[in-house]
């Protein structure tokens, strides 16, 4: 990603984020970067490509926000095939079962002939193939229950990570105190090297706190995931029956100013200041990855990820407004609607290479 911004004018940097994450998702889940394969939409920004695999997420993030009606009024399910949603939903779950089943067989076939010493690296589709072959296990796993998990990994793993550092790299450029502060943080223990990685970024305070205060402010997922009542239960003298969906709107928890002092402000140092809270899910005035059983699985993950990347971003690049942009436009915090929080308008900047 460094390399590729090194030699772009101007960067969009929501595309090239998400092409990061995507690609990093394929690795650690596929072994490769199928992603890369066919890139189909070039829309000439430079880094700005999207493969097909990226063209179909975005089809099923867009598709997971529709209004169904048959969710809602059964009887009226008609309504759905008439305005072409249920076709569109067919079509997007096709293409990548056609994919899945791709890579799938890909892994069989590489695991078939390789029976060599032959060094492979080991990704999530082959834990999931040994475990579908062992039948010690209480249950057994089948290539749909692979193909589903996979789906899960995707969706989840791809947006939030991108989103977040996109929320960083904005809050940061309206915050030119905060991008000085960390600059001077990381160049100053690391001016020699050209790439820092999970080791380094444990040196530098600063940087977490800059994720932890933008995952409070801009949580990827502000609702986190919807939950259903088991039993009945009484909330501050309201009843809430059992089967009851619940929302837990984690934006406004973190924004409300009972629990944080100037909450609409950017400010890590609070984080700094007041060490002892983490966004991990213990401190219940900021939950961007949820709490309890169903937080994410891949918050360690998710956070390495954002760290390396805006650590490696705000290293090697001074940045600027590319000319003729509007700064309020351009750094405005207005979403995208989506199960996602993405900025609405795409982060465009110019990338001066920086040199100790
Ligand atoms: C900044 C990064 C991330 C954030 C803020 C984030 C946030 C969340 C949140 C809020 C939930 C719902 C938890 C709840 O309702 O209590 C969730 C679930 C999930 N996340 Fe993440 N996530 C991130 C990165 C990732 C990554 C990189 C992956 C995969 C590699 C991932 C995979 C998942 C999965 C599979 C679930 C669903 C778990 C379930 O079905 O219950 N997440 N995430």
């Amino acid at each position: 990603m460094i390399r590729k911004i090194s030699s772009s004018q101007v960067v969009n940097l929501t595309e090239t984020l998400m092409s990061f994450t995507n690609t990093l998702i394929c690795r650690v889940a596929l072994g490769k970067d199928y992603g890369n394969e066919y890139h189909v939409v070039d829309e000439g920004l430079g880094c700005g490509q999207r493969s097909k695999l990226q063209v179909l997420l975005n089809e099923a993030q867009a598709l997971l926000v529709e209004f169904y009606f048959s969710d809602h009024f059964p009887l009226l399910g008609w309504v759905d095939w008439l305005r072409g949603k249920l076709w569109r939903l067919e079509k997007n779950f096709k293409e990548f079962d056609k994919f899945y089943e791709r890579v799938i067989y890909d892994h069989m076939n590489m695991n078939n002939n390789n029976k060599s010493n032959e060094k492979k690296v080991h990704d999530i589709i082959d834990i999931f193939l040994e475990m579908m072959n062992d039948h010690s296990l209480p249950f057994e796993l089948s290539l749909d229950n692979i193909k589903a998990v996979l789906m899960n990994i995707f969706i989840a793993g791809t947006d939030a990570s991108a989103a977040t550092t996109v929320w960083a790299m904005n809050a940061l450029m309206k915050s030119p105190k905060s991008m000085k502060k960390l600059q001077t943080e990381i160049r100053g223990l690391f001016g020699d090297k050209d790439f820092i990685n999970e080791d380094d970024i444990q040196r530098l305070p600063y940087l977490k706190a800059v994720i932890k205060e933008t995952l409070r402010m801009f949580p990827p997922s502000p609702l986190l995931l919807p939950r259903e009542t088991i039993e009945e239960c009484n909330i501050e003298g309201y009843e809430i029956k059992p089967k009851t969906l619940v929302y837990v709107n984690a934006w406004a928890i973190a924004r409300d100013p009972k629990n944080w002092k100037d909450p609409e402000e950017f400010c890590p140092e609070r984080f700094i200041e007041n060490s002892s809270i983490d966004v991990r899910g213990n401190d219940f005035e900021v939950i961007p990855f949820g709490s309890g059983r169903r937080i994410c699985p891949a918050m360690n993950m998710g956070l390495v990820t954002i760290e390396i990347a805006l650590a490696n971003l705000v290293h090697s690049f001074d940045w600027d407004l590319p000319i003729g942009f509007d700064k309020e436009e351009m750094f405005d915090t207005q979403v995208k609607p989506g199960i996602t929080m993405h900025k609405k308008k795409d982060l465009f900047l110019v990338a001066k290479k920086h040199v100790m």
